[in-house]
């Protein structure tokens, strides 16, 4: 191929210099030729790329077919059905609530019901009023002095240096609008944060950003100052997130600028990789000791952790300590596998830890069984971003959930996959400034203000048409699965089961 190019090309370039020199036509062709000759010389020569070496000129279209696949993808091949992780359908929702515009849906359902893993609610014949009031949950065992009234869904944890300033200062306006709160996720505590006056769940990952010393290792005076901040409502500890269990926080060199660089203590430009656990403490003990720690030193706020389920038999180790210390974190936060992140490891994003769904139901029964679920709050993140799965969630053990990417479609994220490497072209997930431009700070985080009314106010009319008034009424039994009517008897009488033997 070097060889044809090599002929072909000077060939080509004699022709239209011939051309040119009887007519004085092609003037740019004999100025570009010989710049895409001295392009394809160069790739000829070069030991770096295989694909350049072999087609010099014409295998950077196989480059620029890769960097716009995933827009070809969205753009002609998704249906509305199938895009990944989340929908074409599921992000026009969002993106509707957001706008605060109809979105309601044509036609009927695009779903196939007629299946065993089919899933819906049982609605009621006799509706309850839909609740106009948007729901919430105190959080604050026993040894909490300062019990936080909790919005029944929040922002998950996302970092400033993950996601852009813009879009940390919209969603804490619309936070501090809709009165529900913004995790900050490991990267610290940041002005950003605090502008705009929503309310604030503080998480302390393994890397201590913003409360740690100069070996890094936490500080107990560093995290003391921040966590009696008034907008600081609530402390998590990070043990994992379902998108990287077992793995530290990543944050990409492209995305580590100088800024980021001094908020969390460490080299600029540089990939940041935080220890997959914390050093202030190794084991289950040393976790609730931790906890309390925490609480004495921000005066009695709720302290709770958050983990995605991998060995069970370690989590239950931690509630038997937490009986025999007789300490108690306020809330856990459950995180499923298929959790979203900024960056993270392909084997740990899709093969590591416990779905959603398990987990929740894990976590909830082993908490019942030990006595202690009226202690705690659970708190469930995974793949929440409608009325429908946030009912599910409650239904399945969690007293509120949280979203992260959710949130990240009403600040306008298109899904472009892009987080990791700082070129997220809604300036959602970047830190380059041009791309940043474009989130308007006053418009996104009225957005974010919408999305959370909306969700909820969707979660209360299911709520009504399952009959039920309050979300402490809400159980498994609200729901059907499609594999409850599997067998044609049951098909026809899926309530009814014992009464339909003469059909079988
Ligand atoms: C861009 C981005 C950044 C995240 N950063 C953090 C973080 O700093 N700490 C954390 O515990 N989880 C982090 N997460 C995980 C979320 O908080 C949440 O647990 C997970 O995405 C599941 O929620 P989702 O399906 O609603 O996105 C991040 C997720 C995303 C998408």
């Amino acid at each position: 191929m070097r060889k044809k190019f090599f002929i072909y090309g000077l060939l080509l370039f004699l022709i239209v210099a011939a051309v040119y020199y009887k007519t004085e036509r092609g003037f740019l062709l004999v100025v570009i030729i010989p710049i895409l000759l001295i392009i394809g010389i160069y790739n000829a020569i070069q030991t770096k790329h295989a694909i350049l070496r072999n087609f010099p000129v014409l295998g950077y279209f196989r480059y620029l077919f890769e960097m716009i696949a995933p827009e070809i993808q969205q753009y002609f091949i998704e249906r509305a059905t199938d895009g990944k992780p989340f929908s074409r359908n599921q992000r026009s929702m969002v993106y509707q609530r957001a706008k605060n515009i109809d979105s309601s849906t044509p036609f009927g359902t695009q779903q196939n019901l007629n299946i065993d893993s089919y899933e819906g609610i049982k609605h009621s014949i006799f509706p309850a009023p839909v609740n106009e009031e948007l729901p919430r949950v105190l959080v604050g065992g026993k040894d909490c002095k300062q019990p936080y009234s909790a919005s029944l869904f929040n922002v998950s944890a996302m970092s400033f240096g993950s996601l852009s300033e813009n879009a940390v200062r919209a969603i804490n306006i619309g936070a501090k609008k809709g009165n529900f709160y913004q995790n900050t996720g490991e990267g610290g505590l940041t002005e950003f944060h605090l502008g705009g006056g929503g309310d604030i769940t503080w998480q302390i990952g393994t890397g201590y950003f913003g409360c740690r010393d100069g070996q890094g290792n936490f500080s107990p005076e560093n995290f003391a100052e921040k966590a009696n901040l008034p907008n600081v409502k609530m402390i998590e500890i990070k043990l994992s997130q379902g998108a990287k269990p077992g793995h530290g926080g990543v944050l990409p060199a492209a995305k580590n600028t100088e800024q980021i660089a001094k908020i969390r203590g460490v080299v600029p430009h540089t990939m940041i990789l935080s220890p997959p656990g914390h050093n202030a403490f190794s084991d289950s003990k040393g976790l609730i000791h931790f906890i309390k720690q925490l609480r004495d030193l921000s005066n009695g706020k709720p302290i709770g952790f958050k983990l995605c389920i991998g060995n069970t038999a370690e989590f239950e180790a931690i509630c038997q300590e937490m009986i025999t210390e007789d300490i108690y974190p306020d809330f856990i936060t459950v995180d499923g596998a298929e959790g979203g992140t900024g960056a993270a490891p392909l084997e740990f994003a899709d093969g590591v830890g416990m779905p959603f769904e398990p987990a929740l139901i894990f976590v909830n029964q082993t908490l019942i069984r030990l006595g202690i679920r009226h202690k705690m709050r659970i708190i469930g993140s995974g793949k929440i971003i409608s009325g429908y799965s946030i009912l599910h969630a409650v239904a399945l053990g969690a007293d509120m959930c949280n979203s992260a990417r959710g949130f990240m479609f009403s600040l306008g994220c298109i899904q472009a996959l892009r987080c990791h490497n700082n070129e997220c072209p809604t300036g959602v997930a970047t830190q380059n400034k041009m791309l940043m431009k474009g989130l308007v700070v006053t418009d996104k985080s009225e957005r974010v203000y919408h999305f959370h009314k909306n969700t909820l106010h969707s979660a209360n009319e299911l709520l009504a048409a399952a009959g039920r008034k309050s979300f402490a009424d809400v159980d498994i039994n609200i729901f059907m699965r499609g594999d409850e009517f599997a067998n044609l008897s049951d098909m026809y009488f899926p309530d009814n089961l014992k009464n339909v033997t003469q059909f079988s």
